[in-house]
Parts: C-alpha cells; structure tokens; sequence
C-alpha cells in the first residue's frame, strides 16, 4: 500500500535537512525551557558545565548530563515539572515494581502534540478517517487507553474504548461494532484470539483488518502467529509514559521494517548502556529520548533502559528504530550468558505443538541461578508431542542462546492469561 504523499502531515513531509534544521532549534530550545523551569536540571548543567547555549549542533547534545528513572522518583510528584500546576491539563503514572509512582503531566498543548503523534501512527498503521478503532489498551493512569483513544479521535475515527477485562464481552463488541482496527498489547490480543475460538467464532473472519501492538516486546514470529490467525496487518507501536505515552514511534504497515521514531518531537539517541558513550547509528545500545516540544515535563536525555538500534528512514524521513529486543532490566544473566524473554518467545512461537504462551521461572539451584521455561501444550498435542516440543525448546536455547534451560510443557490453559502488559519472569530466587 504505497502512501499517498497528500495524506502525510507537514512533519512527515520535511525533507531531512529541513528536519535537522528544525531538530536543532526546537533542541536549543528545549534546553533552555529545562533549564529555566526545573531546578533539578538547572544543577544538573550547572554540575556538568554546560550552558543552553552550548548546544550549537545536535551532536553537542551528548555534553548534557542523563537523566533517569530515580531522578523523577526522587522528585516526585510535581519537582520535574516546567508550567505552573494551573496549566496542567492531565497526569498519567506508572506503577513500576516498588516504591512511588513516576507521575508525568502535560498541558493543553502536550495533549494536543500527542493526539497528532497517535493520529500520525494509525495513520501510518493503516488506519484512515472514518474507520472504527477498539482500544483495549487500559485506560487510567497508565498512557495507553487513553493516549490511543485521543489519537484515534484526531485522526476522525470513531473510538470504541473497551479498556482491559472482560474478555468475553471485548469479542462481543468486536463482533457486532465491526472495528477496522484493534490497538491492544500483543499479549491480550492472544487472549483476545483464544476468546473468540472458545465462542466458537473464527477470528479471521472479523471485521479487524489492522492491529496497532505495543507496550511491551514482541517478535516477528508473534507478529505472523497474530497475522495468520486474525488475517489483519500486524504492526508495532512504541513509547513510554516519561517522553509522553504511546506514539513516540510507530512501524508504517507498507514496510513493516522497524518503527520510525517521530523525531520532529522526540529526539532519539543509542547509548552504550555501561559507559554512556554515544553510539554511531546502526549499532546497538540504549534507547535515550530528549523531548523537542514538551511544555508541562521537558525531558532531556532520558534513559529508557531499551535496547534497539538506530537505522535510516525508508517509508519515512524520520530514522526508525528495530524491534526492541528487551529492557536492560529484564535481561537474565545466566551462568554468564545474557537472555531476553524475547528470543525465548521466538523459539516457543516456532515450535510446533505448543500455544504461544509461555512463562520463565528463575529459581536457585545451590549457587546458581536455574531458568525453566514453562510453555503451554496447543489442545490435542499427545504426551509425545509435549516430549518432542520440550527436547526441542531446550535444544533450540542450547543452540541458539548457548545456555542449558529446564523446559515443561505444562496443560493448555494453565498459564495466567495476560489483560494488559504480560509479565513473563518469574523470579523464584531467594532474595
Ligand atoms: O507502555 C506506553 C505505550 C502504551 C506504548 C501503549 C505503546 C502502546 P509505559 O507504561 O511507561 O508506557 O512503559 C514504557 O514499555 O520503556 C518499553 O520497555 C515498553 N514498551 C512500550 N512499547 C513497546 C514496544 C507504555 N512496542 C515501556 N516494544 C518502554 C517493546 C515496548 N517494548
């Protein structure tokens, strides 16, 4: 489906010298709104000697000091924010795993630069004016349900918004509201397809005929299990709550080659994620986002703790960025070998006999620590089955990864189903 260059947006349309252009002046002045709203960046500088003004060319962004996740903890709720709380317009919050919520919070404009980022990634998902989206994102604090909702509102859609739960009614609404495009993490719409089989309805005959997936890694393998089963075009969106929630980068359903990052609001940079080092595009390391435009919570150098790399536009002008391979933070390292949950999903989604759910239990054996994947049986698959998936999962790891895993195929529906971000380790180990 080659795009009509009428239906990209005057972003979309910049040529890339114009775009650097217009990068380097919304970054200078990004700087400056950071430095002379929020203390914590104002010493921060000061601390590392740079000035605003020192930012003469996108490259000297890599003299400013990070920021990360503790320093918006460490100043929560209100200490990173830029605008008077009278001009904030909406919060949004993510739980993590401990401790305080990191609280993010946008003006009237913020709201408005995001609906146009979403409206821009349906858009280049596939999706059109006129067309129904269900969004069974959750809605709330967390930016998915309602940072889709307002996009797909952008763009002159007409939302369905379902939020997470109660499945069985999510495929009733699908049935009879007859949506075109479905936005939901890749792990519930695999809740979602083993829904509509046990009502007895087959899924490809729906009327979805683009899925917008993200919030949480996924593989190309998901991406043909979810295309074959839902007969629709599968693509990626990414993002995070602290640059401004879904939309800060989408995969163009004409290529479906990695997701290209909206770089006239979000400026990406890859780290090594030990020393900090820039690194040159094409090479792999830690996604950091400075934000361009941002009023209520300016970010400058944020560390995402993602893994992908930098590669040139193709659909876009804009650079794209490769599936993200994990969180540094859900990394297993085991006995020396470094493991993502992602290339685990590659080998299960290949396997035949096995559903594509699967779950990784760290435990400690004496001083080591163990891994054991845990997979479901498809319904049906006889005892040898199982035998032959569980032989070829652990050699398929052995092979592929280089490390030796437990395998058990456990009984089809047995594993907790996931209603929103599934949680893949579980980590069994005494603390
Ligand atoms: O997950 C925002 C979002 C909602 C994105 C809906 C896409 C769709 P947070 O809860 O702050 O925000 O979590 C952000 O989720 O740093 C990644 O680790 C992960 N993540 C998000 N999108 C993807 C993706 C939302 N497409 C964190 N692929 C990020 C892989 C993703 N990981």
């Amino acid at each position: 489906m080659a795009h009509a260059r009428g239906l990209l947006d005057a972003g979309e349309r910049l040529d890339a010298q114009a775009l650097r252009a217009l990068q380097l002046e919304r970054l200078r002045a990004s700087l400056r709104h950071a430095y002379e709203h929020v203390p914590f960046y104002r010493e921060s500088f000061d601390k590392a000697g740079v000035r605003p003004e020192d930012c003469r060319t996108l490259a000297d962004l890599a003299r400013f000091p990070f920021t990360v996740k503790a320093d918006l903890r460490e100043h929560y709720p209100y200490g990173m924010f830029a605008a008077p709380r009278e001009r904030i317009r909406r919060i949004h919050a993510s739980s993590g795993t401990t401790g305080r919520p990191t609280v993010v919070g946008y003006t009237d404009n913020d709201l408005s630069m995001w609906a146009d980022m979403v409206a821009r990634s349906i858009r280049a998902a596939g999706g059109r004016p006129g067309d129904t989206v269900h969004v069974a994102y959750g809605y709330g604090l967390f930016t998915g349900g309602l940072g889709a909702h307002y996009g797909a509102e952008r763009l002159g859609c007409t939302v369905i918004p379902a939020s997470g739960g109660m499945t069985a009614r999510q495929v009733q609404l699908i049935q009879d509201l007859r949506p075109g495009v479905i936005m939901v993490t890749p792990s519930y719409m695999l809740t979602l397809l083993d829904e509509f089989e046990r009502q007895g309805v087959d899924p490809r005959t729906t009327s979805l005929r683009v899925g917008i997936f993200g919030a949480e890694p996924w593989t190309e393998e998901m991406r043909r299990e979810i295309e074959e089963r839902l007969a629709i075009d599968a693509v990626d969106i990414y993002g995070l709550s602290e640059v401004v929630g879904p939309g800060v980068a989408q995969e163009c359903v004409e290529t479906k080659d990695g997701l290209h990052v909206w770089e006239d609001h979000f400026y990406p940079e890859i780290v090594d994620p030990v020393t900090g080092e820039v690194l040159p595009d094409g090479e792999e390391g830690e996604l950091v986002f400075t934000s361009l435009t941002k009023e209520a919570m300016p970010v400058i150098r944020y560390r995402t703790r993602d893994l992908t790399r930098l590669l040139p536009g193709t659909a876009r002008v804009f650079r794209r960025i490769e599936k993200i391979t994990g969180r540094s933070d859900d990394m297993v390292i085991l006995r020396g070998v470094n493991l993502f949950p992602t290339q685990i999903e590659e080998i299960v989604l290949r396997t035949p006999g096995v559903a594509p759910h699967f779950q990784l239990r760290l435990t400690r054996e004496g001083r080591l620590d163990a891994l054991t994947v845990r997979a479901e049986a498809r319904p049906g698959a006889t005892p040898e089955q199982r035998e032959t998936a569980a032989l070829a999962i652990a050699a398929a790891v052995k092979d592929g990864i280089g490390v030796s895993v437990g395998v058990e195929i456990v009984e089809p529906e047995s594993l907790e189903r996931s209603v929103g971000k599934i949680r893949r380790i579980v980590d069994l180990r005494p603390r």
